[in-house]
C-alpha cells in the first residue's frame, strides 16, 4: 500500500514537473522579448576581391523574421553617407571600396525606412580574416621532425597583415585532445619525439589578426591536413637504422665510383 502511494506519489510529481515545463514555455513573454530584440553581429574582410572590402551581418536569433528589414551603414565612408546592404537568405553583406577604415560608423537594422536598432562600430576592429590554406607537412627523416607549412591570402594584403596563426593537431583517435601552437609565420616544426609512433594525424590553422591597428575574430579554421608518424621514435630510428643505412650510403657511393672508373 505504501509502496503504491509512493509510486502514485512520484507520477503525480512527475506529471507537475512536465505541465509546469510546458506552461512555462506556453507563457510568451519571453519569446515576445526575443522578438522584438533585433541585435546582430556583423564582421569585415578587408581586401577580399581586389580593392573591395567585404562586410557581412547577420541577426543573433536565426529565427527572426528578416523578410522586410534591411541593413544601411552610414559615417567613415568615402564620398557618401550611407550605404545599403545586400541580402542573401539569412546574410546580409555589402562589398565596397568605400570604407574609410578610419572611424566609427553606425550600422542599423531597418524596417520600412525605419531605424530599428544601430550599432556603432569600426570597420577595422571587427576583421575577419580568411582562413589559411594549403597546409602541408613532411617529414624530415635526418631531423626526426615534421615541417608544418601553410599559406594564407593575407600575405599579399596592404592592411592586414599581421596576423597570429593558431595550429591545432591531435591524434585522430582522441576526438578532443587538440594540441595548440600559436605563431605568427607559416612555418613551424613539431618534434618527432612528441609525436605517437605509427599514428594518424590531423592538422589544421586559423588565424585572428594581431594587435596593432586592426583587431577582430579567429578566421574560419583551413581544411584539415591528416598525416602518418612513421613506425618508431625518433631515437629508436637514429640508433637501430642509422648506423645501417650509413653503410648502405657509403657502398653505394663505393659503387657509383666504381662504375665511373
Ligand atoms: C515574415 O513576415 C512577412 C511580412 O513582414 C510575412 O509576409 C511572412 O509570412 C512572414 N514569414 C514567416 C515565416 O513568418
Ligand atoms: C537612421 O540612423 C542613421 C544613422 O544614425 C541616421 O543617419 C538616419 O537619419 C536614421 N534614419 C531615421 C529615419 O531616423
Ligand atoms: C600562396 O598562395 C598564393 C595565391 O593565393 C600564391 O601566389 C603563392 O605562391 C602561395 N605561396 C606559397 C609559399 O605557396
Ligand atoms: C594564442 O593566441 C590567442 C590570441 O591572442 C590566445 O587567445 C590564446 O590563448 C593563445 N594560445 C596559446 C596556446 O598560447
Ligand atoms: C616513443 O617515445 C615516447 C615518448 O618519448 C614513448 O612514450 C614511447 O614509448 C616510444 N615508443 C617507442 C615505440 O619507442
Amino acid at each position: 500500500m505504501t509502496l503504491l502511494s509512493t509510486a502514485l506519489g512520484m507520477l503525480f510529481y512527475l506529471l507537475q514537473a512536465v505541465s509546469g515545463e510546458s506552461g512555462y514555455a506556453e507563457n510568451g513573454d519571453f519569446d515576445d522579448a526575443e522578438l522584438d530584440d533585433y541585435s546582430f553581429s556583423c564582421y569585415s574582410q578587408l581586401e577580399v576581391d581586389g580593392l573591395q572590402h567585404l562586410l557581412t551581418c547577420t541577426f543573433d536569433d536565426s529565427d527572426i523574421n528578416s523578410t522586410n528589414l534591411e541593413f544601411e551603414i552610414c559615417g567613415a565612408l568615402l564620398d557618401v553617407d550611407c550605404l545599403n546592404f545586400n541580402k542573401l537568405q539569412e546574410r546580409y553583406f555589402l562589398k565596397t571600396k568605400k570604407f574609410l577604415l578610419i572611424g566609427d560608423s553606425k550600422i542599423c537594422v531597418k524596417l520600412e525606412k525605419k531605424n530599428l536598432t544601430c550599432r556603432k562600430m569600426n570597420i577595422v576592429k571587427i576583421v575577419k580574416p580568411e582562413a589559411p590554406f594549403d597546409v602541408r607537412v613532411v617529414y624530415r627523416e635526418g631531423a626526426n621532425d615534421f615541417v608544418v607549412t601553410f599559406n594564407t591570402s593575407h600575405l599579399q594584403k596592404k592592411y592586414v597583415k599581421v596576423l597570429i596563426h593558431e595550429v591545432a593537431y591531435r591524434q585522430e583517435k582522441n576526438e578532443n585532445n587538440w594540441m595548440r601552437v600559436n605563431l605568427t609565420s607559416t612555418k613551424l616544426t613539431l618534434l618527432q619525439r612528441k609525436l605517437q609512433p605509427n599514428a594518424m594525424y590531423e592538422i589544421k590553422v586559423r588565424s585572428i589578426p594581431y594587435a596593432n591597428y586592426f583587431e577582430g575574430f579567429w578566421s574560419e579554421w583551413s581544411p584539415s591536413f591528416h598525416f602518418r608518424t612513421p613506425e618508431t621514435n625518433g631515437t629508436e630510428l637514429s640508433l637501430s637504422y642509422g648506423p645501417v643505412s650509413l653503410i648502405i650510403r657509403r657502398l653505394w657511393n663505393n659503387c657509383a665510383r666504381n662504375q665511373k672508373k
